[in-house]
């Protein structure tokens, strides 16, 4: 059974006060336990949402990380000062990264190498754009995207790895993939791992992300290939995150 992972993605947004108010709403609204939580927040944040989140089951992500170890990469953040701030989550590859910073499939397998071997649970962002969409691209486009990865890591490798597919046409347009249309992508995502391997295609949690609400949630994670959600602007409204938390659950 898959435990069900919803994961907010605040981007370049949130405060020290959205933090709080954010802790003590999920607090009080007692989440179920079958269903797990992360909060993605800035950099800036990491290190008291570290602090904040240390008393509860709330994990604490990270939106990218430089692949390498430390040196002169002009405000890059490495793996281990995520996991010095209490980071046990970090996105890879998420499409913005890819189109506004040029991260291409191979970047994108240096960060995930980075954030395992640091212990970190990777996730990894794959998705197509509107225009490969309507030229029948999707499976070359995110089968590419995960293939390039998960050929490269062990097989203890691959099963840390959490996979978000991301729509990009659907990212803050508030255009959702129906449930159809992402629960196709999901199967066919995990039909390709099953035919890898059995077990990772069954144990392989994959999220579904891009204008996921409160009021589509529960269809959405309905879905037999839907194992949760990468949320992006509902994580920043504590009421809405909740209940797409408890649609979860
Ligand atoms: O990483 C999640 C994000 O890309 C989805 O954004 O605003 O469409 O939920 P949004």
């Amino acid at each position: 059974m898959r435990k069900p992972l919803i994961a907010g993605n605040w981007k370049m947004n949130g405060s020290l006060e959205l933090l709080e108010t954010m802790k003590q709403a999920l607090t009080s609204a007692q989440v179920s336990s079958s269903v797990e939580v992360a909060i993605i927040p800035p950099f800036t944040l990491l290190m008291s949402a570290g602090r904040t989140l240390s008393d509860s089951a709330i994990r604490l992500g990270a939106q990218t990380l430089h692949p390498e170890p430390s040196g002169a990469f002009t405000g890059e953040v490495s793996a281990s000062m995520l996991t010095e701030c209490g980071v046990s989550h970090v996105l890879a590859g998420h499409s913005e990264r890819r189109t506004l910073f040029g991260e291409d499939d191979q970047a994108v397998l240096a960060r995930v190498t980075a954030a395992l071997d640091a212990g970190m649970t990777p996730i990894l962002c794959v998705g197509e754009t509107l225009e490969e969409r309507e030229a029948d691209r999707v499976e070359t486009v995110v089968l590419g995207q995960v293939k390039t990865v998960i050929d490269a890591l062990s097989a203890s490798q691959r099963s840390r790895l959490v996979i978000a597919y991301e729509p990009v046409w659907a990212i803050g347009t508030g255009r959702t993939a129906t449930p159809e249309q992402a629960q196709q992508v999901h199967a066919m995502i995990r039909s390709w791992l099953s035919d890898k391997d059995p077990a990772l295609g069954e144990g392989m949690r994959l999220l579904y992300g891009g204008s996921m609400k409160a009021d589509n949630a529960a269809e959405l994670l309905s879905q037999p290939d839907i194992d949760g959600g990468l949320i992006g602007g509902a994580s920043l409204k504590p009421d809405d995150f909740i209940a797409i938390c408890h649609a979860a659950g």
